[in-house]
């Protein structure tokens, strides 16, 4: 079985290298996966998921990717070669983008899907002409992805039940919006602890601001974790 520690995911939303380094650094005993975003990639490329890599850390590249099949294909193999574990791609670029990301993987890249963005809501989808409820739109690009074998799944903790229950173990759930019961809430408004997205059923938690802006983001790790195994 995963320990508790190997579930939880940090995402290193910093601006550089040298901070991401220094995060990397005070947790890299206790946490072993860490996501790299738009952000410190556009900055710093893949020299940062290289050394983030060398520590023997698994690197999740969280770019949602979203164009033509053939570039998303590419993509996918670049990042492949760089050795990431996981990579996001957008389901909304459909059946035959999704297909031509998974058919590209190769050393063992888990492939997950963006449904739809927590930070999307009903207008959001009226603007962009869907005409369905977010829940309902989450579940039809799951199929989506499924139906072209991808390994798993970005989801809201809020989804995690409805997706269990239609795909069972079929995909990984990964989730973010995840507070401590400690931590600030922020701008997250529908949120979970890390106790009650692990009982609903998701593989990994995605946890940011709670470790990253916390003074002394080991101290966090060990509450988040005190909690998880208590
Ligand atoms: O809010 P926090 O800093 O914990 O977010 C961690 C990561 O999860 C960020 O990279 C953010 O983009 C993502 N996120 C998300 N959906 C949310 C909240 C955060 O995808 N509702």
């Amino acid at each position: 079985m995963t320990k508790n520690a190997d579930k939880i995911i940090v995402a290193l939303d910093v601006p550089t290298k040298k901070e991401a380094l220094a995060l990397v650094n005070q947790l890299r005993e206790q946490i072993s996966f860490l996501k790299i975003g738009l952000q410190l990639y556009t900055a710093e490329g893949p020299k940062i998921v290289r050394a983030v890599l060398s520590t023997g850390a698994k690197v999740w590249l969280d770019l949602k990717l979203h164009d033509i099949p053939n570039t998303v294909a590419r993509a996918v193999e670049s990042a492949s070669n760089l050795g990431v574990h996981m990579l996001t791609i957008h389901l909304s670029g459909g059946s035959e983008m999704i297909r031509a990301a998974t058919a590209a993987r190769t050393n063992n890249i888990t492939i997950l899907g963006v449904t739809v963005l927590t930070s999307a809501n009903e207008q959001t989808l009226r603007e962009i002409g869907v005409a369905d409820r977010v829940a309902d739109q989450v579940l039809r690009l799951a199929k989506l992805g499924v139906e072209a074998e991808i390994d798993g799944i970005v989801a809201s903790p809020h989804e995690i039940k409805r997706l269990r229950a239609e795909f069972g173990d079929k995909i990984k759930i990964v989730v973010q919006g995840i507070r401590p019961s400690w931590a600030e809430p922020g701008d997250q408004k529908r949120f979970m602890t890390p106790r009650q997205a692990l009982e609903a059923g998701a593989d990994y938690i995605g946890i940011g601001r709670p470790i990253t802006t916390h003074p002394r983001p080991r101290e966090a790790v060990t509450r988040i974790l005190d909690e998880l195994n208590g």
